[in-house]
C-alpha cells in the first residue's frame, strides 16, 4: 500500500503545470488544486468593482473579505474545478486577458498573499493533493513529499499559449502573448514576498522538447521512488 503524498508543482506561466498536475491527480486519485485561481478571483473582482489592482490596501481588504469557493466541476466544458465568487460562477471569467494582465500585480501584494495562505495550507494539510502555483514548495507546503519546478523557455511557453488561444477561436498575436508572459515572469520572479523560484529541494524539469506524456512519465517515476523509499531516505 503506498503512502499518500503531497506534491507541489511550481513554475512560470504556461510551463505545463496544470496539464501535469491534472494527470497526476487523476492517476493517483488525488485532489488537484490550482492556486492561481485564488489570485485570479481577487483580480477579477477588483476589475469588476473598478478598484485599482496596484493599491495594496484595497487589494488586501478585498482578498480578506471576498467569498471564493473552489469546488469539483459542475459542468463538462473542459473545466477542472468550479470557481465561484460571491455566489457567481467565474470559472471562465477569471481566464480573461484583462485578468492575465493584472493578476501578477495583485499577487505581489504581501497582504493579498497572507489572506490567501490559510485556505491553501488547510487543503495542503489534508494530504493526497497535487497543488500548483508559484510558491507552493517554498512557502505554502515547504514539507511537501515531492516538489517539482516545471520550466520551459519563454518562446516555447508563448507558443503553447498561442496554440491554446487559437484552439478557442481567439485572435491574439504571438508577439503580444510573448510580451505579456515576459512581463508576468518579471513581476512574479522579482516581487519581495514569495517570489517565483525553485525550492532548494525541488526537482527542476525543463520541458522544452518534451511531450506532456514524457513530462508525466518522468514525474510518475519520481512519485514511485518516493513511495518506495523509507521515510528517513526521502528527500
Ligand atoms: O496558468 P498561468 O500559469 O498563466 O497562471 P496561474 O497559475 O493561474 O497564475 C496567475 C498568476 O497568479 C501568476 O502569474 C502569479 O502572479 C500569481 N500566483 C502566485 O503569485 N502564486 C501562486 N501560488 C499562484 C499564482
Amino acid at each position: 500500500m503506498s503512502k499518500p503524498l503531497t506534491i507541489a508543482i511550481d513554475g512560470p506561466a504556461a510551463s505545463g503545470k496544470s496539464t501535469l498536475a491534472r494527470r497526476l491527480a487523476r492517476a493517483l486519485g488525488y485532489l488537484y488544486f490550482d492556486t492561481g485561481v485564488l489570485y485570479r478571483a481577487v483580480t477579477w473582482a477588483a476589475l469588476q468593482r473598478g478598484l485599482a489592482p496596484d493599491d495594496p490596501a484595497a487589494m488586501t481588504h478585498l482578498a480578506r473579505s471576498l467569498r471564493i469557493e473552489v469546488r469539483p466541476p459542475s459542468r463538462d466544458d473542459g473545466r477542472s474545478n468550479d470557481v465561484w465568487v460571491e455566489g457567481q460562477d467565474v470559472t471562465w471569467a477569471v481566464r480573461a486577458p484583462e485578468v492575465d494582465r493584472w493578476v501578477s500585480v495583485v499577487a505581489a501584494h504581501p497582504g493579498v498573499r497572507e489572506a490567501l495562505k490559510a485556505v491553501q495550507r488547510r487543503i495542503g494539510r489534508q494530504g493526497r493533493v497535487v497543488m500548483v502555483g508559484r510558491d507552493i514548495g517554498t512557502v505554502i507546503m515547504p514539507d511537501a513529499d515531492l516538489k517539482i519546478y516545471l520550466d520551459a523557455s519563454v518562446e516555447e511557453r508563448a507558443r503553447r499559449r498561442y496554440l491554446e488561444a487559437q484552439g478557442r477561436g481567439e485572435t491574439v498575436s504571438y508577439a503580444r502573448i510573448l510580451e505579456d508572459l515576459r512581463a508576468r515572469d518579471r513581476l512574479d520572479a522579482s516581487r519581495a514576498v514569495a517570489p517565483l523560484r525553485p525550492a532548494p529541494d525541488a526537482v527542476v524539469l525543463q520541458s522544452d522538447g518534451l511531450t506532456p506524456e514524457q513530462v508525466f512519465e518522468r514525474v510518475m517515476a519520481l512519485v514511485r521512488q518516493r513511495n518506495s523509499a523509507p521515510a528517513e531516505q526521502r528527500v
